[in-house]
């Protein structure tokens, strides 16, 4: 069963921000305040494990949690970023546990590998939440997840280009996210679906991790190997790298959006931007304002209520007009 808290994660969040200076940024391996805390005192304190600071759906997602595991709200937050290595974001995890936190939230860079940390907390009676992304391992190793559908997105992606080219013989190429990481796996999946039976092709698809520069370098390798004329189509798994291969079409002196089109995933305000300018097709959004339903769950968990084992975000679609619409409003 979806739970739907959209509106109500999207106020929270534009609130939220001010707020976010009360947590506190430490290296779980350094003396914090988790000692203080995790006592059984009313304040709960929390490890966050992040993935890094890839995006800007990532920042904006860092804020959101920021702002809701505040001290207004209770919380008294442990704050690492892995900048995206796996091994630096399991090692947090144990400091986390070393350190004795009531909680903790992960935000897993990849699917697979974390079956002995989160046995570890289990045995520890340390609960753990996810956020953003999944996990391979059991689901009786974490108390629950909140984010969103990465399949649903790439699928909503593939038919937007299905319906756009689905006729026509098209040649794509495919900016992938972090290899192994759960956006990039379902939004890849969803998206081969949406498109089977139609005449696009698939000629290339690579890791731009992400990033900005990724998926810029990643879009120049392309370029070089078919050149302008031989790709009429990029799908990017998010903005931050379709908005690297716009700069690395308009240095190859084409125009993107006209020569090559674009579909991307999160919906970032910079990504909005370019497709209101027509630098962009389409976008599904990524809704990264999660911190209030982590905060809520966090509190569920430890106060020993049922909670849900998964709740989703809800997601919008954009095509420039839509893009035009909402870009006054939007949060993030
Ligand atoms: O896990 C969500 C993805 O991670 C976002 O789509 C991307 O921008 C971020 O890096």
């Amino acid at each position: 069963m979806k739970k739907r808290f959209l509106s109500t994660i999207a106020i929270a969040g534009a609130a939220a921000v001010a707020l976010s200076a009360c947590s506190s940024d430490a290296d779980p391996g350094a003396s914090g305040s988790a000692g203080a805390a995790g006592g059984g005192g009313d304040v709960i304190t929390v490890g966050f494990a992040q993935t890094g600071s890839e995006s800007g759906w990532r920042s904006a997602n860092t804020d959101s949690m920021k702002a809701a595991f505040s001290a207004e709200n209770g919380f008294d937050l442990i704050f690492n970023a892995a900048d995206n290595d796996t091994a630096a974001q399991i090692q947090a995890v144990r400091g986390f546990i070393n350190q004795g936190v009531d909680a903790i939230v992960i935000a897993p860079i990849v699917e697979d590998g974390w079956d002995d940390v989160l046995g570890e907390a289990k045995d520890a009676g340390i609960p753990v939440i996810l956020e953003d992304r999944t996990v391979s391992a059991a689901d009786d190793l974490y108390a629950a997840w909140v984010g969103d559908d990465f399949k649903a997105e790439g699928t909503t992606a593939g038919e937007w280009a299905a319906t756009t080219f689905g006729d026509t013989a098209t040649k794509m190429v495919v900016l992938e996210g972090t290899t192994g990481s759960a956006p990039a796996n379902d939004r890849a999946a969803g998206f081969d679906e949406a498109i089977a039976g139609t005449k696009i092709e698939k000629i290339d698809s690579l890791t731009g991790d992400f990033t900005r520069d990724g998926g810029k370098s990643v879009m120049e390798g392309f370029l070089q190997k078919y050149g302008v004329d031989g790709i009429d189509l990029v799908f990017a798994h998010n903005d931050d790298m379709a908005l690297g291969a716009i700069e690395a079409i308009e240095a190859a002196g084409a125009t993107p959006g006209k020569d090559i089109q674009i579909v991307s995933i999160d919906g970032v305000h910079d990504g909005m931007q370019a497709l209101v300018d027509g630098k962009i097709n389409y976008i599904v959004e990524c809704n990264p304002l999660l911190g209030e339903q982590a905060a809520s769950l966090v509190k569920s968990v430890i106060a020993g209520d049922t909670v849900e084992k998964q709740t989703f975000a809800v997601d919008e679609a954009f095509d420039q007009a839509a893009a035009e619409a909402a870009l006054p409003d939007r949060k993030y």
